[in-house]
């Protein structure tokens, strides 16, 4: 049994849903969760379990070889379920070198530390992205042997990532797995990401950018769906092999912002259409990609795993957690964050 767990990136939106998850289900296996604490990093994602007993809390950078060095010789981990990241498509185009540092440097760096020590019962759990696919015209679906067609900077050091986990595999035998996943969407997600940017702008009243037309499409899958998946493959999934994990939930922008702008108008007693008329037509994202869809079936017909949260009932709940925890994403809205939200909307 694997009772000494790392996972990296556990204060940010999927991190902290994937360390409850172990911590709680995983009584007899210490979990340590190293974070950085960045902008997209906050602790208060994780005050219900930060007081057991099999929780660790560790604040580092993984771009610092010695401090994982030193972890790894002090904690010996015998696995790793790998999600810090930078994570915002937009940030990556604004400045690109902090994603090639995090997500490359870093990954190299955990790889690194993690083949001192690693046996073959251990793991190394890479959690990456279907954008290292690129885009999709109107039909079609990724699959685990679709070419990689990196096209940000976000992108490309995500793929730059899994190239590294799968060459260690291969030259010096590290067990890995890797899984990339489509649009996460719920609870505690940062506010400059389309869904809960959208939730806060309806509350506050303020404009809601669509970039280009809003015709591009995107597959969501609710954040614990996407835990749940990494919990299983950490058990069951194949050592060195790759799994897709997505929604089979497509949606165009501005159907999706319509949807939530309804089902808004309807919780907060608005009129209907008071939240719609926020909508504006921004200049796109450069080089933005138009469609991600994910074929999930390797994951489904292997171990079984499907979405249970249907997607009505997914944005339901997460609507009505933004709109019961104003706090939370008031304190996140203001600070670093709202100078970086006013110099990318300049014109709204
Ligand atoms: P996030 O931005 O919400 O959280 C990232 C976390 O990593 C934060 O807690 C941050 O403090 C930490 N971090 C960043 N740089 C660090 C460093 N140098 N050292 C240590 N910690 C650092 O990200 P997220 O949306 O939760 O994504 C988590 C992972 O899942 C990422 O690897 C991302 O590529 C991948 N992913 C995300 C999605 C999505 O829709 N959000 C979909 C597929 C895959
Ligand atoms: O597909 C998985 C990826 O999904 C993850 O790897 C990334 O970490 C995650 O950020 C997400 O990337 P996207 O670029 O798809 O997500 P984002 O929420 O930034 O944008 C979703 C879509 O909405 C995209 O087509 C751009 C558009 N958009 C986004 C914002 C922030 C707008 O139209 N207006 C906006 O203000």
């Amino acid at each position: 049994m694997l009772s000494r767990i790392l996972i990296t990136g556990g204060a940010g939106f999927i991190g902290s849903h994937v360390v409850r998850l172990f911590v709680n289900k995983y009584n007899d296996a210490h979990i340590y969760n190293l974070d950085k604490l960045t902008y997209a990093g906050n602790l208060e994602n994780l005050r219900d379990i930060e007081n057991k007993e099999n929780y660790h809390f560790i604040k580092g950078d993984i771009t610092n070889q010695e401090l994982v060095n030193e972890i790894f010789d002090k904690y010996k981990f015998q696995a790793v379920v790998h999600l810090a990241a930078e994570s915002h498509v937009d940030r990556s185009i604004k400045n690109p070198n902090d994603f090639i540092q995090t997500n490359i440097i870093g990954t190299l760096n955990l790889l690194n530390a993690f083949r001192k020590h690693q046996t073959d019962e251990g793991l190394f759990y890479h959690v990456s992205t279907d954008e290292v696919y690129g885009s999709l015209g109107d039909t079609g679906f990724f699959t685990e042997k679709t070419p990689y067609d990196p096209r940000s900077p976000y992108s490309a050091s995500k793929a730059g990532s899994d190239h590294l986990v799968r060459a260690y595999g291969h030259t010096y035998g590290t067990p890995y797995i890797i899984s990339n996943c489509s649009n996460n969407y719920g609870p505690n997600q940062f506010p400059e990401k389309l869904i809960p940017l959208v939730i806060n702008n309806i509350q506050n009243m303020k404009k809601i950018p669509i970039y280009g037309k809003g015709d591009n499409v995107r597959d969501w899958l609710y954040v614990e769906d996407h835990a749940n998946a990494i919990e299983l493959l950490f058990r069951k999934g194949k050592r060195n092999e790759t799994y897709n994990i997505g929604g089979n939930n497509e949606w165009n922008n501005l159907d999706l912002v319509k949807t939530i702008c309804r089902k808004a108008d309807e919780k907060l007693n608005r009129k209907q259409g008071t939240s719609e008329q926020l909508i504006i037509f921004v200049s796109d994202r450069s080089g933005h990609d138009k469609r991600y869809a994910i074929d999930a079936s390797k994951i489904q017909n292997q171990l079984g795993w499907t979405p249970s949260v249907q997607f009505e009932q997914g944005i339901e709940k997460t609507l009505d957690w933004y709109l019961q925890n104003k706090e939370w994403l008031n304190r996140i809205a203001s600070g670093e964050y709202a100078d970086y939200y006013k110099n990318m909307y300049k014109n709204i």
